[in-house]
């Protein structure tokens, strides 16, 4: 590809990308959602039902329309079907991560730059101060997950159902906003399932969602070293966690081992860093570098395949491992016997 090409496939990116960002204000500013129950509004009535200030409204309103989220009849709003992409059931949970996405990253990215001369690291996840953009941060996770854990995790653990039948303890330990054990409290309907997490925002926004399934489940906001766990855990799942937890790792095996029953499993999902770092050029595999180049912010990096079933070994466990379709991640399964 020559200059030319190069610069006119980069700006021909920049328009979607503002359509993006027009796209995330629309959802989190609630002005899709109340468009979507309210029908056709005014900017006045807009106003009122979203609180957002008139002239930020009209601008935001101009902007969508420009970029086909909303469509006008005289002097009246109405959400357009690009729109309804974002609030329609059927289809957020594909259209939103793209959303979010293309706000997070600058954001983290400017973490980076912030950090990058003193190497300092930000102990807090979301990893970036804005308490504004924090709650979008889980709900992208479970809207981006959701679907891959519903139609490519829970086939390749079918021992869930044994656990199920015997009222069995999960525990998710790094629970964020607790979408995995509100999925699998859904689908099965007799265990039980304690999620844990360092983050107030995400225990929180989990204990708000699952405000009717509080017999089953459960969410502590603490660190994993620091919690007591029950008598007996049938299956702990590490959801995007263990590089989290990969500094303390002989505590994490020390404790995790001390609470292993001869039945009891560990479930790792991680996206994985590869062996070798040409793969990273692979058109799939850009994200992982990417990731990796941010979860420095977090004092993280990305795990090799080798090194989580070294992990789960160092536990006293026998490893499969399984990779997701998406060619970015895999699941490790440790089993007792
Ligand atoms: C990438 S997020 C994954 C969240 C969730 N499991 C998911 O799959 O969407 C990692 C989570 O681990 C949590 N975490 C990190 N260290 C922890 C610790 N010591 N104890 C409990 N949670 C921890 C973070 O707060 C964060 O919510």
């Amino acid at each position: 590809m020559n200059l030319e090409q190069l610069l006119t496939q980069w700006n021909d990116l920049i328009p979607t990308l503002q359509a993006l960002n027009v796209a995330y204000l629309g959802v989190t500013t609630g002005i899709f959602e109340t468009l979507h129950t309210q029908g056709k509004l005014s900017i006045e009535s807009l106003e009122e039902k979203t609180g957002i200030e008139s002239e930020y409204l009209k601008r935001f309103c101009m902007a969508a329309y420009a970029f086909d989220f909303l469509d006008k009849t005289e002097t009246l709003y109405s959400l357009a079907p690009m729109g309804q992409l974002f609030v329609d059931e059927n289809t957020k949970q594909k259209t939103l991560p793209a959303v979010f996405q293309s706000v997070f990253y600058p954001l983290m990215t400017s973490q980076i730059l912030k950090f990058a001369k003193t190497g300092a690291h930000l102990h807090t996840f979301p990893p970036f101060e804005d308490p504004g953009v924090f709650p979008w941060m889980w709900a992208m996770m479970e809207h981006k997950f959701s679907s891959l854990f519903l139609n490519e995790v829970l086939p390749k653990i079918p021992f869930i159902e044994e656990i199920d039948r015997q009222r069995g303890v999960v525990v998710d330990i790094g629970c964020g906003n607790g979408w995995l054990l509100r999925n699998l409290a859904k689908r099965f309907t007799k265990l039980k399932g304690i999620g844990i997490d360092v983050s107030r925002e995400g225990v929180e926004q989990a204990q708000s969602l699952s405000a009717g399934q509080k017999e089953r489940l459960q969410f502590i906001f603490a660190d994993f070293f620091a919690c007591s766990l029950p008598p007996k855990v049938s299956l702990f799942i590490f959801s995007r966690t263990l590089h989290h937890l990969w500094t303390e790792k002989s505590r994490l095996v020390e404790k995790l081992a001390a609470h292993l029953e001869s039945d009891s499993k560990v479930l790792v999902w991680e996206p994985l860093w590869p062996e070798k770092l040409d793969y990273l050029k692979q058109e799939k595999m850009k994200p992982i570098a990417f990731q990796n180049l941010h979860e420095n912010v977090e004092g993280n990096r990305l795990l090799e395949a080798n090194e989580i079933e070294g992990f789960l070994k160092a536990c006293g466990l026998s490893v499969q491992k399984f990779l997701l379709e998406n060619g970015l991640d895999a699941i490790f399964i440790g089993t007792k016997d």
